[in-house]
């Protein structure tokens, strides 16, 4: 297997291409790879494989939305010191006539990209023995997956219900403390009372701590306290810069 042209830390390793250094026994590639290239960090991060290849170089919205791309690229140099300060985001898409909710502008991709990035440079710290990775650095949540897995705790069996329990008090743990969160697609319509206090716990313990979290949504910032309610989107609304994502609708191919 040749990793050096896989291995997202490539281009920072002097030793890139060299085959004696190059393959799975090289520590930095199995932690952001895994053994087999389709682990390490960037699974445990919970990455779409649709995102996978999602990087701040090649960010496909510079023409359509250059402030966005500015922004993103100027986040992504720093990462680690954005995420450390606690710097979130909220990419929302702008309704036009042409795209009545902003779907498709390249919002989670921006998000994953980030993430991507955040991961590649702690991987790099690490290597450098600058800083270690001691817990899960970064995750990526879809809203309606989380919504998924906390009303499973309410049907089924007793023994499943207690192990979706489980299983959800473990990922509402892991949303509140990782370092860097993605919160995709915030902005669900008929969130009941009680999921609603799920996603406030997570976000005022992200906010009270300072970590970051990068929100996307087809809300704009300035109603999605309508679907989220006031306590929520005041939260959101004080731990993130606002950027708007606008422009055609990239996922319908032409005919
Ligand atoms: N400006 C763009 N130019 C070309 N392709 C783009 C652009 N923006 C996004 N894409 C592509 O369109 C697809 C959808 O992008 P993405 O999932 O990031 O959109 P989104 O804004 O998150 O959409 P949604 O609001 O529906 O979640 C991806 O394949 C992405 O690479
Ligand atoms: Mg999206």
């Amino acid at each position: 297997m040749t990793l050096e042209h896989k291995c997202l830390l490539a281009e920072y390793c002097s030793k890139a291409g060299n085959p004696t250094f190059c393959n799975p026994l090289c520590f930095p590639f199995t932690r952001m790879h895994g053994v087999n290239g389709d682990g390490g960090l960037l699974a445990v991060a919970n990455i779409p494989n649709k995102y996978k290849n999602a990087t701040i170089q090649n960010l496909p919205f510079e023409e359509s939305n250059p402030k966005a791309f500015l922004i993103t690229q100027k986040y992504g140099a720093k990462v680690v010191e954005k995420v450390d300060e606690g710097v979130g985001l909220y990419f929302f898409g702008v309704p036009t006539k042409e795209n009545s909710k902003g779907t498709g502008t390249g919002k989670t991709t921006a998000a994953i990209a980030l993430v991507i990035e955040y991961l590649r440079q702690r991987s790099i710290l690490e290597a450098k023995q600058e800083r270690s990775i001691n817990n899960e650095p970064a995750f990526f949540m879809k809203m309606a997956k989380f919504q998924n897995v906390y009303s499973s705790q309410f049907s089924g069996s007793t023994e499943t219900k207690e192990a979706n329990g489980d299983k959800y008090q473990a990922l509402k743990r892991k949303m509140k403390n990782v370092d860097l969160l993605v919160l995709d697609d915030i902005g669900l319509r008929g969130m009941t009372e009680a999921f609603t206090t799920e996603v406030y716990e997570i976000i005022d313990e992200r906010e009270t701590e300072e970590r970051a979290t990068i929100f996307t949504s087809n809300t704009p910032d300035d109603r999605i306290h309508e679907y989220v309610g006031e306590q929520v989107a005041s939260r959101i609304e004080g731990m993130t810069h606002a950027i708007p994502f606008k422009g055609k609708d990239n996922r319908k191919k032409s005919l």
